[in-house]
């Protein structure tokens, strides 16, 4: 018998990157989307068509209990995976209500589900480094949460909510806290993103110069396909617990724009602007930096890509999306 995840979120970046992987390991997987007027399956169209008998989707909201209800009824998966969220830290701060809606009350409605109808499934929370805001690095498992956005706040929320039910209701309910990872499926609007997308942009003449935010700020930067490896080992546990999901390295924004814009030759001090004022967040997490110790004792997991690759990784998957070569990129830098 396959086994059968059911994975929230799944049109996302994460969400793409674990339906591949259990794909792989031979897993039936439904994937939980909702309803958009536009279509936003760009980043798992493939599996349709790779995984006729293997992979679907089904339509569902977090914030509609019945839909969460009847999709677990429906297919009845040995593991479900909530990677659902508004993700977007500084959107947070516009949208706070249904920020919190979304993340707190989201997995708070698929864990009642699991323990009012008795199902037997796995849970695993995608938790977040934002949790732990201004504690100072490096943080672990066992760092204070100090969360300076609703973003990180609903987490902890959802951190909390998903732990208590473990703990009453002796569900296998499990916590990924995992750092920033990117990937060339990361949204639009996230800074890494911005950065090796722009660097295209610039190239191609579209646009003269980046403007982004605050430069300074730290993060523990990974790879999406390496993390998605330790969200399905910390459900191949004996018993749920909850991990920091980790490069141990962190870098500035800065630095990420000096690596990626190298990647093909150009200085970014000449194209980039940092318009502050423009970006201004109410309150700022100056520095992410994972300790993943337990990870890598326990899950035996250890990130594979690394800044550097993953820069390039970034830059080169963009320039292809705008059909121009690593080499032809680095011609026309010279030309800048
Ligand atoms: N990537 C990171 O660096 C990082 C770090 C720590 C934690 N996380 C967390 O890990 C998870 C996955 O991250 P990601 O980078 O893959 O995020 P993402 O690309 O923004 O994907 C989020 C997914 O959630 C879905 N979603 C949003 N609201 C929903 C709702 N009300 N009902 C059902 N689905 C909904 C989105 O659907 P649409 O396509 O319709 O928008 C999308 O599929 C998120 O929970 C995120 O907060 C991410």
């Amino acid at each position: 018998m396959k086994k059968k995840a059911l994975i929230f979120g799944v049109t996302g970046q994460d969400g793409s990157y674990l339906s591949e992987l259990l794909l792989k390991k031979n897993y039936e997987v439904i994937g939980v989307m909702r309803r958009s007027s536009a279509f936003n399956t760009a980043r798992i169209d493939h599996l349709y068509a790779l995984y006729p008998n293997q992979f679907d989707t089904s339509y569902g909201d977090l914030s509609d209990l019945n839909s969460i209800e009847r999709n677990i009824e429906k297919f009845e998966p040995d593991e479900i995976y909530n990677l659902a969220a508004q993700s977007h830290v500084g959107v947070s701060f516009e949208i706070s209500d249904s920020t919190f809606d979304i993340n707190a009350f989201g997995p708070l409605n698929i864990l009642q589900v699991l323990k009012n109808k008795g199902f037997k499934s796995k849970f695993y929370q995608a938790c977040s480094s934002e949790m732990f805001g201004i504690s100072p690095p490096p943080q672990n498992e066992n760092t204070l949460f100090q969360p300076q956005s609703i973003y990180g706040v609903s987490k902890v929320c959802a951190y909390y909510t998903t732990r208590y039910f473990r703990q009453a209701f002796n569900l296998f309910a499990a916590n990924g806290i995992l750092f920033n990872h990117e990937s060339p499926r990361r949204g639009l609007n996230f800074v890494t993103k911005k950065i090796t997308i722009g660097i295209a942009k610039i190239l191609t003449n579209e646009i003269k110069i980046l403007e982004l935010g605050n430069l300074s700020a730290r993060r523990d930067w990974g790879f999406a396909g390496d993390y998605v490896e330790a969200i399905w080992n910390i459900l191949q546990q004996d018993k749920p617990d909850d991990f920091v999901i980790s490069t141990g390295e962190n870098y500035s924004i800065e630095d990420f724009a000096r690596e990626a814009f190298n990647v093909v030759g150009l200085d970014w001090k000449k194209f980039v602007k940092s318009n502050v004022s423009r970006y201004l967040r109410p309150s700022e997490v100056p520095s992410l930096l994972g300790d993943s110790s337990k990870a890598i004792k326990q899950l035996k997991w250890k990130p594979k890509v690394l800044f550097k690759d993953l820069c390039l990784m970034m830059v080169e998957s963009d320039l292809k999306s705008f059909n121009l070569t690593l080499d032809e990129a680095k011609k026309i830098a010279k030309k800048l």
